[in-house]
């Protein structure tokens, strides 16, 4: 049996050998041999943000972060502290918050929307009190067209839908801050 060495191999097939060996070895070179280190990457196109990160340094800011503070006493839009400083019960409530809506020019079919979604299911469609679920054995709210809601501030009643009282559930989660207030007007409409 011929021995391997003494095969006949053409030049051809020596060279192809070599090249394979070579380009598996040149491939072997791009892998780092630190496992901590991320590899060589291959056409990585859009992989990394040419912009900085939020949280990498950031030489072009004076404090060398990229995220900035934002300046002292400013508000992000969207952001506005849902009351004034200081504290707030349901007792001041009526003189501490404003209704930012003047009647005369609030948007009334705003604050009718608002009703039918959040407030009618209880409160009854003109507000007697006899909404679809009183009928389902939920007890019945009193009247919102009684001397006493009559009587309250619209701050109260605002506190009061943000808050809910008794049986009546807490909707500042649901309602927007406009739209409390907006329904708040819209309740002194009832008829
Ligand atoms: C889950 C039923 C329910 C929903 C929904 C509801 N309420 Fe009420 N509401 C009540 C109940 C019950 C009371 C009485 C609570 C108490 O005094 O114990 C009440 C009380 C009130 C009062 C005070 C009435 C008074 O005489 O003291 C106002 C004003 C009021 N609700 C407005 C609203 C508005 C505005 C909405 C919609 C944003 C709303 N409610 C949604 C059940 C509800």
């Amino acid at each position: 049996m011929a021995k391997w060495w003494k095969t006949d191999m053409n030049t051809k097939t020596i060279i192809y050998f070599i090249l394979t060996v070579l380009a598996i070895y040149l491939v072997g070179q791009t892998i780092s041999s630190d496992r901590g280190e991320p590899n060589s990457e291959f056409i990585p196109e859009m992989v990394h943000s040419i912009a900085y990160d939020a949280f990498a340094p950031n030489p072009n800011a004076s404090d060398g972060k990229t995220l900035q503070f934002p300046p002292i006493g400013t508000i992000a839009i969207g952001f506005m502290p849902e009351y004034p400083d200081g504290e707030l019960t349901r007792e001041n409530a009526g003189t501490v918050l404003k209704n930012p809506f003047i009647m005369d020019n609030a948007d009334l079919s705003r604050g009718a929307d608002v009703y039918a979604t959040f407030c009618q299911t209880c409160h009854g469609l003109n507000g007697d009190g006899d909404g679809p679920v009183t009928k389902r054995g939920v007890p019945p709210p009193p009247s919102l067209k009684t001397d006493k809601v009559r009587k309250m501030k619209d701050g109260d009643i605002y506190y009061l839908i943000s808050h809910g009282i008794g049986n009546m559930p807490p909707y500042r989660s649901q309602v927007k801050r406009n739209d409390r207030w907006l329904v708040t007007h819209f309740i002194r409409t009832l008829k």
